[in-house]
């Protein structure tokens, strides 16, 4: 572990959808989904990894990147240019961190408040690319209004999105994240007050870009929507990766009583997104004392909700994760792996409690999937029946 990826990479200037609404030009479109290089988001189970280099200078390059296929149709025309009739809405805004947790926690209108349906925020984080991302593009095909979504990735990487693909416009302002480190609460907390924005957001999923969708969009959408709880995996664990990380100072603010360990990858609802972004007593504790070993994603929001919420939560996870060969690193799946044997697995080899009810439908999205099984899972999995 504390391998330090150099795969990013860095292409131009990041969004520019605010250049473009101004001046509507015409614009060559770059690829950033189906981009097949391995930057899988690691578990922060092992040592953390820098991921990123400190963003100083975001606002350099504006040459035009190189326009490679679309993943909608895979027939993107290479010299084509394409005239921007009808520009992505950019999800973009000015908003320092402060204003914006701000403004979002006073966001508190519910469902009556908004018009249309509720929504479902799909919240990406990434260090660049969406290597599965045309998986997700068929997920969501045909469901416009009733998702969201969000994506923070690193400052730098500045591929563009094709106009067709429905992650066009949705990058928000994003800073650099070192893995296990609080800059890693500060992107959850980023994508989840952008969501919150949105008052017709009412459930907030966290995904990485090695997540995979188990169930077709009106399933996952009803199993989501009917829930009254929010569904954090969240677990005392008497070891040395669980309490141990716990560290005295937190205390008499946190005691190791109240000490919570779980995934990070988390799917909450409203209520529980807006207490999560207007903490800010918990979590400058655990800027302050929770340091490596202690990783902020494992502890923070567990804890938190442990103290104050549990109420709110299922208490477990819904991203099904294969932690079974035990060791730092959950599983990653690779093309070999893909058949129908291993997603009915996930999708029903497991026992829960689903509103009040026993289900075996516990897990709605998996990881982790290389870039490369994209293709296998493309011809596996079908959304639309
Ligand atoms: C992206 O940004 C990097 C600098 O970080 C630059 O070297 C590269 O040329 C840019 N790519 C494009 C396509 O503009
Ligand atoms: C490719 O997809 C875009 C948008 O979905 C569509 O406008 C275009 O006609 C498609 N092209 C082909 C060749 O299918
Ligand atoms: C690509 O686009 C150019 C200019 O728009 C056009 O002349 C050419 O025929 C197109 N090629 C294909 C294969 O569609
Ligand atoms: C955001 O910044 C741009 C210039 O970078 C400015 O034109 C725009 O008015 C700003 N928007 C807000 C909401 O402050
Ligand atoms: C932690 O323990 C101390 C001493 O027992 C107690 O005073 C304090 O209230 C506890 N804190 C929490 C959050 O339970
Ligand atoms: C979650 O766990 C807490 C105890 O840690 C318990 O009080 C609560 O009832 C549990 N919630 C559900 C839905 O099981
Ligand atoms: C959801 O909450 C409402 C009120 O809080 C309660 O009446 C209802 O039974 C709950 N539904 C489920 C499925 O738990
Ligand atoms: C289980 O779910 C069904 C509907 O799916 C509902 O009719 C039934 O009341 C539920 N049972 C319990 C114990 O909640
Ligand atoms: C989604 O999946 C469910 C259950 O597998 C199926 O009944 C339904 O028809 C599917 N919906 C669509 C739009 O394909």
């Amino acid at each position: 572990m504390g391998a330090i990826d150099k795969h990013v990479q860095p292409f131009s200037r990041p969004f520019t959808m605010r250049d473009l609404v101004s001046h509507a030009l015409t614009f060559l479109i770059g690829l950033s989904l189906g981009f097949l290089i391995s930057l899988q988001l690691n578990s922060s189970f092992p040592g953390p990894l820098v991921v990123f280099q400190a963003a100083s200078n975001l606002v350099s390059s504006t040459s035009p990147p190189v326009p490679p296929p679309s993943p909608r149709n895979g027939t993107f025309n290479s010299s084509t240019s394409i005239s921007l009739k009808e520009e992505c809405q950019s999800v973009m805004h000015n908003m320092s961190d402060q204003e914006l947790l701000l403004a979002a926690s006073s966001r508190v209108p519910r469902l009556q408040e908004s018009s249309g349906h509720p929504k479902i925020a799909f919240m990406f984080l990434t260090r660049g690319p969406l290597p599965l991302g045309p998986l997700w593009e068929k997920f969501f095909e045909g469901h416009q209004g009733f998702y969201t979504i969000y994506v923070h990735s690193d400052p730098h990487y500045n591929r563009t999105v094709p106009q067709t693909s429905v992650f066009c416009g949705r990058r928000i302002p994003s800073q650099p994240v070192y893995w296990g480190t609080a800059t890693m609460i500060d992107a959850e907390r980023r994508l989840l007050a952008n969501a919150l924005l949105d008052p017709s957001n009412q459930r907030f999923v966290l995904l990485s870009d090695s997540c995979i969708p188990l169930f077709n969009f009106t399933t996952i959408y009803d199993y989501l929507i009917t829930s009254n709880l929010s569904f954090l995996g969240l677990y005392d664990d008497p070891r040395k990766v669980g309490r141990g990380r716990y560290n005295p100072q937190m205390s008499p603010m946190i005691n190791i009583t109240n000490w919570r360990k779980g995934s990070q990858w988390f799917e909450m609802h409203r209520e529980m997104a807006l207490h999560v972004v207007s903490d800010q007593t918990y979590y400058s504790v655990f800027k302050q004392y929770c340091q490596r070993p202690c990783y902020n994603d494992e502890h923070y929001i567990p804890t938190l909700v442990n103290m104050f919420y549990v109420e709110l939560n299922s208490n477990r996870s819904i991203t099904w994760i294969d932690w079974s060969r035990g060791g730092p690193h959950p599983r990653k799946h690779g093309p070999a792996d893909i058949n129908h044997e291993l997603l009915n697995k996930m999708r029903y080899g497991s026992e829960c409690i689903y509103n009040g009810n026993t289900t075996s439908m516990c897990f709605l999205f998996a990881r982790k999937f290389s870039p490369s099984t994209l293709k296998p899972l493309l011809s596996l999995l079908h959304f639309h029946s």
